[in-house]
């Protein structure tokens, strides 16, 4: 299984898709999807365990029907994200929507959908329980086990807003019990990004043991987090390793509960993670005295992750000859904003203006937290296909065209 994608592409098909379709533009790589999709699917061959993709890690409609495809259902936060699954044809029993704070024409929207609800809160489990009595639903618990890449994605701690705390559990059993609502699933999602694997397999012990309390379930939800190394030299997350000690586990439960309950998880970055760059070009490379910056054509508008978690993507020169002569840079965006850095001090090889640049890893939550900060326009995706076409996924937007669906979506009334 490739590493990344400038380890099973070669940089000059790169470079000439930055040529063809400009910059700044995300390419990512069927067949490495399609790999780290089968890698999970046989991961626990013999226990049923099914893996859902979290939308929210890249939700490009091309890319979730690959995932589709390789047998994976589908994670989602958010109505739209249920919306989007089923207007792709999506069969409502492979989505599973965890609801964040949902109001309630959400709720009915969900419903009426009939995918598979997930509550994180007493209060939305008794809304629902109250208007769709007889029906069944997943609960989302709060473990207390902390765990993520970074304290704005550790989801599973003491004082996080995600799930119901663990001792009111049996609350809401018997609030469903109340209105004949059958509880069918428990879930939990500790954090993304998991640093410590034995984190995962407390949480899948802790679950385990939740289950007991649960006499109408079905299956058990363990949530997302799995890694993916971002650094050069950081080891990849131990995933057989990992398996082989959850695989334990989920058959000595099986063994003791007499079967009939599946396993779930809901990975999204290790999936999409490694198999996207974004391809951006330095128009400016300027000394500052003490810094040496690339200006480039993109910012956190496109790749929110340096400036939101201080997170590092590898920077590397795809236009410089390897022999060049190395420099230490900054590299910056063209966001009016400080902040705006994708890489501090990086040696690279001696960068000019026109060089293109990819940035590593940037697969999953590039594209999606992306935006429209100081109104520009959001990048082009790119797929290379199993067949080694290039397949244009979504296209740039003109700054024209940008400027003209802002105004029209405002109401603003400007001459034609
Ligand atoms: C409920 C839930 N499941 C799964 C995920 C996927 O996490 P990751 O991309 O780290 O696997 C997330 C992401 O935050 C999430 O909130």
């Amino acid at each position: 299984m490739s590493k990344k994608v400038i380890d099973s592409v070669d940089v000059d098909r790169l470079l000439a898709i930055a040529e063809k379709w400009g910059t700044p533009t995300y390419v990512y790589v069927e067949d490495m999807i399609r790999d780290r999709c089968r890698k999970l699917v046989n991961l626990f061959s013999g226990l049923p365990v099914s893996w859902l993709y979290a939308v929210k890690a890249n939700d490009n409609p091309f890319l979730l029907e690959i995932i589709s495809e390789e047998q994976l259902g589908f994670d989602t936060v958010s109505y739209e994200e249920v919306l989007l699954c089923r207007k792709l044809g999506v069969p409502a029993e492979n989505i599973f929507y965890t609801e964040n704070n949902m109001t309630d024409e959400e709720m009915h929207g969900a419903a009426r959908e009939g995918v598979v609800l997930n509550f994180g809160s007493l209060g939305r489990l008794r809304s629902y329980c109250e208007q769709y009595p007889g029906s069944s639903c997943s609960v989302r618990i709060k473990p207390d086990i902390s765990d993520g890449h970074h304290a704005k994605v550790d989801t599973g701690n003491e004082d996080s807003k995600f799930g119901i705390r663990m001792d009111l559990l049996p609350e809401a059993v018997a609030l469903a019990r109340q209105h004949d609502v059958s509880i069918t699933g428990i879930h939990a999602h500790i954090g993304s990004g998991i640093t410590e694997p034995e984190n995962l397999l407390n949480e899948i012990d802790i679950l385990l043991h939740a289950a007991k309390g649960v006499d109408s379930l079905k299956f058990i939800n363990f949530g997302g987090g799995l890694p993916i190394p971002y650094r050069s030299g950081e080891e990849e997350f131990a995933l057989d390793q990992f398996a082989s000690l959850a695989k334990e586990r989920l058959e000595t439960f099986l063994e003791e509960s007499g079967g009939g309950i599946s396993f779930l998880f809901e990975p999204g970055r290790w999936i999409v993670g490694p198999a996207g760059v974004l391809l951006t070009r330095v128009n400016t490379v300027k000394d500052q005295g003490r810094k040496k910056f690339l200006g480039t054509d993109t910012g956190f508008n496109h790749l929110l992750r340096p400036a939101l978690y201080d997170s590092w993507h590898e920077i590397v020169n795809i236009s410089a000859a390897k022999t060049a002569k190395e420099e230490k840079y900054n590299v910056a965006g063209n966001i009016c904003e400080s902040g705006d850095i994708l890489g501090t001090d990086r040696i690279m090889p001696e960068t000019r203006t026109g060089d293109c640049l990819a940035i590593l890893d940037a697969g999953a939550y590039g594209m999606t937290m992306a935006s429209h900060y100081n109104r520009r326009a959001l990048p082009a995706e790119i797929l290379i296909t199993t067949k080694g076409f290039h397949k244009v996924i979504r296209r740039r937007s003109s700054a024209d065209e940008t400027v003209d669906r802002f105004l029209k979506e405002t109401g603003y009334p400007v001459d034609a």
